[in-house]
């Protein structure tokens, strides 16, 4: 192959590749791709909605145009003789590997020594491996999403239990907030420090810890920046992605999963002015795709990660079929993360 093609002769031969393979090959497309990926995909959406659809599909194989976590828990999700492929292995995703297993491993035996096992819960963004989200089922816990967070946190919670939220620190204070924890109550654990950097009497209070992990392309986001759209643009409805800081979901006004931004555009009236925080490719198509509304970045915010999927690659991996950048699981690791997503999917 031609990897210097021009755009429309690499999508046209990703279009016929798909005529060959027929049903046998769905591609799914997270919001945050490229445009002339999403164009070529068969479904789009956000993490929940694709591992969704990756749970029920019965296609041979599954061509997953996301970032690695996406793609491995498609592959855990996956029926028996259904192979998953991602177009680029390298496309991963920096916050996922904040929580690494073995410190996960270790904080879990320091929340036993501090509170009692069986005193607390994870609870897994599925922004995260699929080893942690093995030890996650294997622990009883969950996996959430953006868009189910504060469900399953309510579940863990509800139980009687403290959450171990993680990796990501803003997600886990945002759904504490929307909860209605006591501020108090939520303790932050910096994997760096024994304890995470807390004394046992405040690991027995909290309710709620939180992983110090983040995502750089949301924590870009500034409350000074809402303040100034808001001045720029008078009227403006501002959303935001719950990656972002509390202070800036809370100057916002409103925030949610990228498909519930994708409602929350199409719901706005004609004329109006939606300013969204979150990932540049994916607001620039929203604006693109809404020409009667102006649909502006909160700022200049890329994801390079999910960025790395070309045509090119796209096309080697159709073509490559059925070996070409096959994710695989072990089999113990993906019985055990299958549970813990699972349990999400049955909460949500
Ligand atoms: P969504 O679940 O909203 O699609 O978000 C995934 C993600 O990685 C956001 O950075
Ligand atoms: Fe990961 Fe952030 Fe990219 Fe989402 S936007 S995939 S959390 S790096």
């Amino acid at each position: 192959m031609n990897e210097h093609a021009g755009h429309e002769e690499l999508a046209r031969r990703v279009r016929e590749a798909k005529v060959r393979l027929g049903g046998n090959c769905l591609i799914l497309t997270h919001h945050y791709q490229r445009p002339e990926i999403v164009a070529l995909g068969d479904a789009r959406g956000d993490s929940l909605g694709l591992s969704r659809l990756a749970a029920s599909s019965g296609a041979r194989h599954i061509v997953f145009c996301g970032v690695r976590f996406m793609a491995e828990s498609a592959a855990v999700l996956a029926r028996g003789g259904q192979t998953v492929h991602h177009p680029d292995p390298f496309s991963g995703c920096p916050m996922s590997d904040m929580a690494d297993v073995e410190d996960v491993e270790r904080a879990a035996s320091e929340l036993d020594d501090a509170c009692g096992a069986g005193a607390w819960l994870p609870v897994t963004y599925v922004n995260s491996s699929a080893e942690v989200k093995a030890l996650t089922g294997r622990m009883g816990g969950a996996c959430c999403t953006s868009s189910n967070a504060e469900k399953i946190v309510r579940w863990a919670l509800g139980g009687g239990k403290k959450v171990l939220f993680l990796p990501d620190e803003n997600l886990g204070a945002n759904t504490g907030a929307r909860l209605g924890v006591d501020p108090r109550e939520i303790v932050r654990w910096d994997y760096s420090l024994p304890s995470g950097g807390n004394d046992p009497d405040a690991l027995r209070s909290a309710r709620v810890i939180l992983w110090k992990g983040y995502c750089h392309v949301h924590t870009l986001f500034t409350a000074a920046q809402v303040d100034d759209v808001r001045a720029r643009f008078t009227g403006a409805r501002v959303i935001v992605h719950p990656e972002c800081s509390p202070e800036v979901v809370t100057r916002a006004g409103e925030s949610g999963s990228t498909e519930f931004m994708v409602r929350y555009v199409e719901s706005a009236p004609p004329g109006s002015t939606v300013v969204v925080g979150t990932e540049l490719n994916f607001v620039r198509r929203l604006a693109a795709e809404h020409p009667d509304r102006r649909v502006v970045e909160l700022a200049r915010s890329m994801c390079p990660n999910m960025f790395k999927i070309t045509l090119a690659k796209l096309l080697a991996t159709l073509e490559g079929l059925p070996d070409a950048n096959l994710v695989t699981v072990p089999e113990d690791v993906r019985r055990d993360a299958r549970d813990a997503l699972d349990r999400m999917l049955a909460l949500s």
